[in-house]
């Protein structure tokens, strides 16, 4: 059984995104239906030793000539170097207009190989195979691709939608919990922005798959594809309605940058915590009721996330933390984005937050 979620907005071709089980056994047929010259699959190490021969195999059966790339795992294979090497490879490979990138991987392999696809010659079609629960999520819908620079994250990238998502359930099995969690994270959040009864499902009945359990995945990844897919879909680019998926990466953003992006937090953990604050500080501008602020961080908890500074084992600053979250730009007297709420599932954007009343707030949350 597979759920089929389409993803359309006036700016580009509409494709589905496939969830359920064994879609990396069924990735040939998925693929040649789309029919494409030949299938060369991206992935990192980690990955491909895991789960690349499977696909491999998969695109071979349907009749596809099909090879695979591998680059390192983890974020330092978003760089112009790796970007290369995908490229470089792709034309040794002899691939052509008509070939299909298939990127199998998480986020990164998706950026990454989404990026190269936009760039050869002039843009190639992909499918993003995501086997993380923040790539199911998160990054394989929408269209985003990116590499990093020294010069910050997500710098150099390009556009570019893929044909055809297959976000395999069972994949993720093999996921190590902490990742499940960080994926976990942007689930609720996107119950936070638009859909409280979901919301109240992931914190209770469905928090088992915080820990993995598979049917309250699945249900999650629907959910929340769904729920990108609508917003992605009213704004590819723009930053109207889009901009709301950044809620709690602009506290989550500014943690993390003060960490170095290392190891205490990760992505998905800084944005739970983010969200936490995005709520208790609306509630302490009278924008929301207390309660509502408590009952996001109790659906936050409950998957086992951090929620609270105290959480962290760092002294933050509120001032840095101020700097970071303005961009770096001098923020005394100035204004800041946020994502504020409302209630549970009623967010909005405002862009003229007093730096001064964010910074007592960090004050209040323990910051010094
Ligand atoms: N394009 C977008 O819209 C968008 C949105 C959100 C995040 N992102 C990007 O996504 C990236 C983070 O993605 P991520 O969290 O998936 O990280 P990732 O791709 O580095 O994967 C995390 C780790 O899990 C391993 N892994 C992946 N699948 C596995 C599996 N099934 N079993 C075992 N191990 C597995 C990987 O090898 C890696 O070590 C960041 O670079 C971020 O900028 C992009
Ligand atoms: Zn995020």
């Amino acid at each position: 059984m597979t759920t089929t979620i389409l993803v359309s907005g006036g700016a580009f071709a509409p494709y589905d995104v496939v969830v359920g089980r064994g879609l990396l056994k069924a990735a040939g047929a998925e693929v040649a239906a789309l029919k494409p010259t030949r299938a060369f699959i991206v992935s990192d190490e980690t990955v491909a030793a895991i789960h690349g021969e499977t696909v491999r195999a998969s695109l071979a059966a349907a009749g596809l000539a099909t090879g695979m790339v591998t680059v390192p795992a983890g974020e330092a294979s978003k760089s112009f170097e790796q970007l290369e090497a995908v490229l470089d490879r792709l034309l040794v490979e002899g691939l052509d207009r008509k070939s299909m990138v298939v990127a199998l991987g998480g986020g990164v392999v998706g950026d990454l190989a989404g990026l190269a696809a936009a760039l050869f010659m002039r843009g190639i079609d992909f499918v993003q195979v995501p086997t993380t629960l923040l790539a199911q999520v998160d990054s394989s819908v929408g269209g985003k691709t990116a590499i990093d620079t020294p010069r910050g994250k997500n710098l150099i990238g390009a556009f570019h939608q893929p044909r055809r998502v297959l976000a395999d359930i069972e994949a993720l099995a093999t996921l190590p919990v902490r990742q499940v969690r960080s994926g976990w994270a942007e689930v609720l959040k996107h119950g936070l922005i638009c859909d409280a009864a979901f919301f109240d499902w992931l914190g209770g009945e469905g928090a088992a798959g915080a820990s993995g359990d598979p049917d309250a995945l699945e249900r999650a990844v629907i959910r929340s594809v769904e729920i990108k897919a609508q917003i992605v879909g009213e704004d590819e680019k723009e930053a109207g309605r889009r901009a709301l998926l950044n809620l709690g990466h602009t506290f989550g953003h500014a943690l993390e940058a003060e960490l170095a992006f290392g190891d205490t937090l990760t992505h998905g953990e800084a944005v739970a915590l983010g969200c936490a604050m995005a709520f208790r500080y609306s509630a302490q501008q009278s924008l929301c009721s207390a309660a509502e602020a408590e009952r996001a961080e109790a659906g936050i908890r409950a998957a086992g996330l951090p929620t609270r500074l105290s959480d962290v084992d760092h002294n933050f600053a509120a001032d840095a933390l101020i700097a970071r979250m303005a961009g770096d730009k001098k923020a005394e007297g100035g204004r800041l984005t946020l994502i504020l709420a409302r209630a549970i599932g009623d967010v909005f954007t405002d862009k003229n937050v007093d730096a001064g009343a964010v910074r007592a707030f960090l004050i209040g949350e323990g910051a010094a």
